[in-house]
């Protein structure tokens, strides 16, 4: 398949192309904007066998150049940390939903498949049971806010001109490459480096833990099987309270649970997010790693690759760290 995937410099949209190269044997073009969370090192093993377009997807002539003889769009392009929309929305209104107005267009012009890789943040939180595809949006943070004005955009194209389209909600993703400003990668480093590890309110929150490769995975069934107009849930196998993650992470690099450290509860912080995915396990899904053993790869990845993460504690990172949580970061 000859595909384009919009934020394939990210954390999951860089597994997403590394799996489709091995495991489908892709023509695959990267756009993306590149912007702090964005790195080509997330490609390095494989920007040879890729074409790489750097621009915005909000850019009409951006998308023109990168879509050309493609079959499908899957967009990964987004603002994704809450915190940043939480201090700056306006990044997360131009990319999340002006952004995918113009993918979309340039799908229908083309007649392309399209497919939106969304989360489960959009039904917002839920203190028992599991959010269905039926579950009402309710969305809690301007970037839930912005990921889910998105998918009812998606939406709006298959009913209103027939564009085949599927959006694939995935739940908490972790693994290799993810920016350290996220919970697990942020509580990796730090108990690498001896640092405090700042938990939000009581640390009860819990999420549901999804390993990245399982995610490409997910984002492909609905890809190749997925019937248009349809979304479906991409949930991973366990959930875990953000203090059992962090005790963990503690226990892997061999560090004191005196580290952890409390610290002021982000605001309109949602309490639980779990995902039914029967839908997607009909069409032959099912997740592969559980959190244990991926927790584990993951702190692995983390102590084996500074050359990866080295870099980007320094700078711009440095700086949302000290600004963010008032005190500097440990070198
Ligand atoms: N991380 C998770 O736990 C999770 C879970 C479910 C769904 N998702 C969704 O998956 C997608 C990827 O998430 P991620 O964690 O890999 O994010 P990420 O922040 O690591 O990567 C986002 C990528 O998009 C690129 N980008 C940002 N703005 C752009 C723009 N205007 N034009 C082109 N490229 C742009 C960035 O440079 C980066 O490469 C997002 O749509 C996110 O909402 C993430």
């Amino acid at each position: 398949m000859r595909l384009l995937v919009c934020g394939g410099a990210g954390f999951i949209g860089s597994t997403f192309v590394r799996l489709r190269l091995r495991e489908y044997g892709d023509d695959v073009t990267v756009l993306d904007k590149l912007t702090y969370a964005g790195r080509r090192e997330n490609l390095h093993d494989v920007i040879d066998n890729i074409r790489f377009v750097h621009g915005a997807i909000e850019d009409p002539a951006a998308v023109g150049a990168a879509v050309i003889e493609c079959d499908a769009i899957v967009n990964f392009a987004a603002e994704t940390h809450v915190d940043r929309s939480i201090s700056g929305p306006e990044a997360f209104i131009i990319t999340n939903m002006q952004g995918t107005h113009v993918l979309l267009e340039a799908a229908r012009e083309r007649g392309l498949r399209y497919v939106q890789v969304s989360t489960d943040e959009v039904y917002g939180s839920i203190d028992s049971g599991s959010f269905t595809e039926f579950s009402p949006l309710q969305p809690s943070s301007p970037y839930s806010a912005t990921k889910c004005g998105a998918d009812l955009l998606v939406s709006s194209y298959y009913h209103t001109y027939g564009l085949s389209t599927t959006i694939c909600r995935g739940s908490n993703n972790y693994g290799p490459y993810q920016y350290p400003e996220k919970l697990i990668p942020l509580m990796i480093l730090n108990a690498l480096a001896g640092d405090h590890l700042p938990v939000y309110g009581d640390g009860r929150n819990v999420r549901n833990w999804l390993y990245v490769e399982d995610f490409g995975h997910g984002i492909s069934y609905a890809l190749a099987h997925g019937a248009p107009g349809e979304t479906y849930n991409c949930g991973g196998p366990d959930e875990c309270e953000n203090i059992d993650v962090v005790r963990q992470i503690l226990s892997l690099t061999g560090r004191e649970d005196s580290l952890i450290e409390y610290v002021k509860d982000r605001p309109g912080h949602d309490r639980r997010y779990s995902l039914a995915s029967d839908k997607l396990r009909a069409l032959g899904w099912t997740p592969r790693v559980d959190f244990h053993e991926g927790i584990a790869r993951t702190v692995d990845w983390y102590r084996s690759n500074a050359w990866w993460w080295e870099p980007i504690r320094t700078g711009e990172y440095l700086e949302y760290y000290e600004r963010h949580y008032g005190r500097a970061l440990k070198p």
